[in-house]
């Protein structure tokens, strides 16, 4: 069994990898610093898989914690790296947070992989790369754009620095995955996203609206040029982003990536408006949800969605879910954590 590290393994998008992981075979050590998470994902995590994963707490901030973990886990076989801060309005608030979260961990923990004997490395990134792109859909070869916010100035400089790594590092073997919009949650309801306070992303804002802890949903814009006025995404099932992991992952172990560092979008390719997204969890839910149209939010691109190709050719993966799916499977979750079941 190989061991692989998962670092943010207690987040969204980490504990769903982590459960796919698990359920390949993979042995999984997790760390994370608890600072956007909750230690009972660790239960939902062994009630689906049946497995409970190693964890440990540490703030990878702290270089000589990290160079301690890997000195006791010289035989991890791959790091797939999700620990950072990811709220874009936070980010601009507080920039140098962002940069020191999400940059000094960043190279801590790659240090630490150039000594691996097998170092292989999967980096959380993201669409916020390309901006407001200039063709739909996006391909990976679309220039990457000025970043709008901190965070997404982390991704950029994030690609960058493992990209000036592999260079000179033929050792090296990097997946930087470029993610569009993840929302749902495991289908057992056992794990989900857990905004911390108001939700700033649009899914879990209409789950909780639904669920009565909000009051009202606010439809950022709805003159935009788009068919309905209302923005366009790529929203993917976060377990079908969970699988675009593991493939990354076994394409480094077999050693069949053409280059040392390569990039892929992960989405459906499907966009869906805002107003689309409404209509398909009123729809799953059988329930009507309280919205109102409210003004632009500043900083928000008019449309992005993902051409896959490049991950269905080579990867050979591709999204199984609908966005019905999805929204149902977040809704699921809500009313679990709710208790409304
Ligand atoms: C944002 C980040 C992105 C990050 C992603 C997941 C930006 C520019 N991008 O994507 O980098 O990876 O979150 O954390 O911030 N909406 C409403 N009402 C709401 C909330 C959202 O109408 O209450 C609309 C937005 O205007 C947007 C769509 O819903 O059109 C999706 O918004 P959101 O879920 O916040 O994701 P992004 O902004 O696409």
């Amino acid at each position: 069994m190989k061991k692989i590290l998962v670092t943010g393994g207690l987040g969204f998008i980490g504990s769903h990898t982590v459960v796919e992981l698990q359920n390949e075979g993979y042995d999984v050590v997790i760390i994370d610093d608890l600072s956007n998470a909750s230690i009972d994902v660790i239960e939902g995590i062994t009630e689906i898989t049946g497995i409970s994963p190693m964890f440990e707490k540490i703030d990878l901030k702290e270089k000589s914690s990290v160079e301690h973990f890997f000195q006791k886990h010289n035989d991890i076989s791959g790091v797939i790296h999700f620990a950072a801060s990811k709220a874009v309005g936070e980010s601009v608030a507080k920039p140098l947070l962002y940069y020191e979260n999400n940059l000094n961990t960043l190279i801590y923990v790659l240090k630490e992989v150039l000594n691996l004997k097998s170092s292989n490395f999967i980096f959380s990134s993201s669409c916020t790369v390309y901006g407001q792109a200039d063709e739909m859909p996006i391909t990976e070869n679309a220039p990457v754009k000025p970043a709008e916010s901190p965070y997404g100035n982390t991704k950029q400089i994030g690609e960058e620095i493992i990209k000036d790594t592999c260079k000179v590092n033929a050792n090296l073997n990097a997946i930087a995955l470029r993610y569009f919009n993840p929302i749902g949650a495991h289908s057992s309801a056992k794990i989900g996203e857990l905004p911390i306070g108001v939700p700033q992303n649009l899914v879990p804002f209409i789950t909780q609206t639904a669920a009565g802890l909000r009051e009202c949903l606010s439809v950022f814009g709805n003159n935009y040029p788009t068919s309905d006025g209302t923005c366009i995404r790529d929203y993917i099932h976060v377990v079908d982003l969970a699988k675009a992991h593991v493939v990354a992952l076994q394409r480094l172990l077999e050693a069949k990536n053409s280059s040392n560092f390569e990039t892929f979008n992960v989405g459906t390719g499907v966009g869906s408006s805002v107003l689309e997204v409404i209509q398909s969890f009123e729809k799953v839910s059988g329930q009507s949800l309280n919205y109102k149209i409210a003004p632009r939010r500043e900083g928000d691109v008019v449309k992005a969605y993902a051409n896959t190709k490049k991950a269905n050719a080579v990867l050979g993966w591709e999204a199984k879910s609908t966005l019905d799916d999805a929204m149902l499977s977040a809704w699921k979750w809500e009313q679990n954590i709710r208790n409304l079941k």
